[in-house]
């Protein structure tokens, strides 16, 4: 039998706001656990987890976001567009950290980068993070020191901001986390930083998975009108996505609404995230998968299959409601230009934060240089000795930023605090679109514009994790 679109939005959305991870029909689940504002949000413990990977004989020492009760990896938590939304962050780790929710417009004193925006987070103390997401999407979060390992034994979270306008437009959603490990058969880990990887595209894991497992198999409904949540929480591989069986689009990008443009191998590098549409074939037991086709072989990535009772679509579009983000004046805007190249430790730099009295963070540091925006390399990699700002903009005021890359290799480049409409390439077909991270490519001048948001130094550094600490990051300084 048919169960018809209306009873079972209905149980879907009862299941969703009881705030569990809802399991209406085997088949069909809401990912992640719905924080409901009157709960006093969520507690978020770091700490070691011991844990055998697919394709790995022994256990590798995670780092994980614990709440006690979601046992999904990535830890996946939902909350609404406007609503409160609390975080318990208590550091059991035993080296000093914070929490910065990636891509959201959170207010400054809440963006989590240590030295910048709070005291780092010493172990066995705890830092509570509250905020109203003002925008819905598919988001992230994560750690801003040491990124290089933590990121890399696991510590990140997704966190879905539920749009009250898009009630009822799917069916049935998934999360799809990507993420590679750099462990070995035995489960140990291999160097998260090497000179050869941070030098070139980055230190690759070996071991490739998708929500922690090597292929998941996700169901859906027959007929289903579908949307994944695509997120790359890798520090360093860039898959293009394509789904085989059915006609794909990029609905929103970095969580942010789009006009649909087809999937067709998007490049999604580190830290951003498709959000795609599709509406699942009628016939059950249907195979659908997801696919990194990079390179001429396609790498599998998870397997979406039709299951249970069928569901008959209506709507035509995919399409979600439009982005409600400030939009910035072209035409008065002021022309900045960031240049991604190659880079040294420059000694009136490394002098200028001698002076300023500032002490070496051990765990921060990495000594190395090989990047540069606008030939100025972050001293030393650590927060607490703060270089110059890029660029100083007024808040409220419109920018229009040419990045160009002088280097051989892909930069995901991600600016705290402000979503940038990225406007065209010299090289390319770009379609027009908002996001927080924006892959430069090769010799490429790609526009990105944007309305400078709350007053603060914000940051601005690649997402290949590796090219971050070793010099390509910087900050916009907004008063
Ligand atoms: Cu997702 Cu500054 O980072
Ligand atoms: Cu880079």
């Amino acid at each position: 039998m048919r169960l018809s679109r209306r009873t079972f939005l209905q149980a879907s959305l009862q299941a969703s706001t009881s705030g569990l991870a809802a399991a209406i029909l085997p088949s069909v689940i809401l990912p992640g656990r719905l924080l409901a504002a009157e709960e006093g949000g969520v507690t978020l413990t770091a700490r070691e987890v011991p844990k055998t990977l697919p394709g790995a004989v022994g256990p590798s020492t995670l780092w994980l976001y614990d709440d006690g009760k979601n046992d999904t990896l990535p830890i996946v938590l939902r909350t609404q567009r406007g609503r409160p939304f609390k975080a318990v962050f208590r550091n059991e780790l035993k080296e000093h950290s914070t929490i910065h929710w990636h891509g959201l417009r959170v207010p400054y004193a809440m963006d989590g980068v240590p030295y910048f925006t709070q005291a780092p987070v010493k172990p066995g103390e705890s830092f509570t993070y509250s905020f109203s997401p003002p925008d819905p999407g598919t988001f992230f979060f994560h750690p801003h020191c040491n990124t290089v390992e933590a990121l890399g034994r696991g510590l990140a979270g997704v966190l879905i901001v539920e749009d009250p306008r898009d009630q009822g437009l799917f069916d049935v959603e998934h999360v799809i986390a990507l993420k590679d490990w750099r462990v070995k058969h035995d489960g140990s880990f291999e160097d998260f930083l090497t000179d050869a990887g941070a030098a070139k595209a980055g230190s690759f894991g070996r071991l490739r998975t998708a929500n922690g497992q090597a292929v998941p198999v996700l169901t859906v409904p027959p007929g289903a009108r579908v949307r994944l949540r695509i997120l790359n929480l890798d520090s360093t591989r860039i898959p293009q996505l394509s789904l085989s069986g059915v006609r794909a689009v990029v609905i929103a990008t970095d969580g942010n609404a789009c006009d649909p443009f087809p999937l067709n191998a998007w490049r999604l590098g580190p830290a951003m995230r498709a959000d795609v549409g599709f509406v699942a074939p009628e016939k059950a037991g249907a195979e659908l998968v997801l696919e990194d086709v990079f390179s001429s072989k396609p790498r599998p990535l998870a397997k979406i299959v039709t299951a249970g009772q069928g569901l008959r679509s209506t709507r035509a579009s995919l399409r979600l409601p439009p982005a409600e983000l400030p939009v910035p004046d072209l035409k008065a805007a002021t022309k900045l230009e960031f240049s991604l190249l190659a880079g040294h430790a420059d000694p009136a730099l490394e002098a200028w934060a001698k002076e300023m009295g500032a002490t070496a963070d051990e765990i921060c540091l990495t000594q190395k240089v090989f990047w540069s925006i606008n030939r100025q390399a972050w001293p030393g990699a650590a927060h607490d000795r703060k270089p110059p700002p890029l660029a100083g903009l007024k808040s409220g005021e419109s920018y229009i930023v040419e990045l160009f890359n002088g280097t051989p290799h892909q930069h995901p480049m991600h600016l705290h605090g402000q979503t940038f409409r990225v406007l065209g390439s010299s090289e390319r077909d770009v379609p027009v679109h908002w996001a927080d991270t924006v892959l430069v490519r090769p010799k490429e001048r790609l526009r990105i514009a944007f309305v400078a948001g709350e007053p603060g130094d914000w940051m601005f550094h690649c997402h290949i994790i590796e090219h971050q600490e070793t010099g390509m990051m910087g900050y916009l300084r907004v008063v």
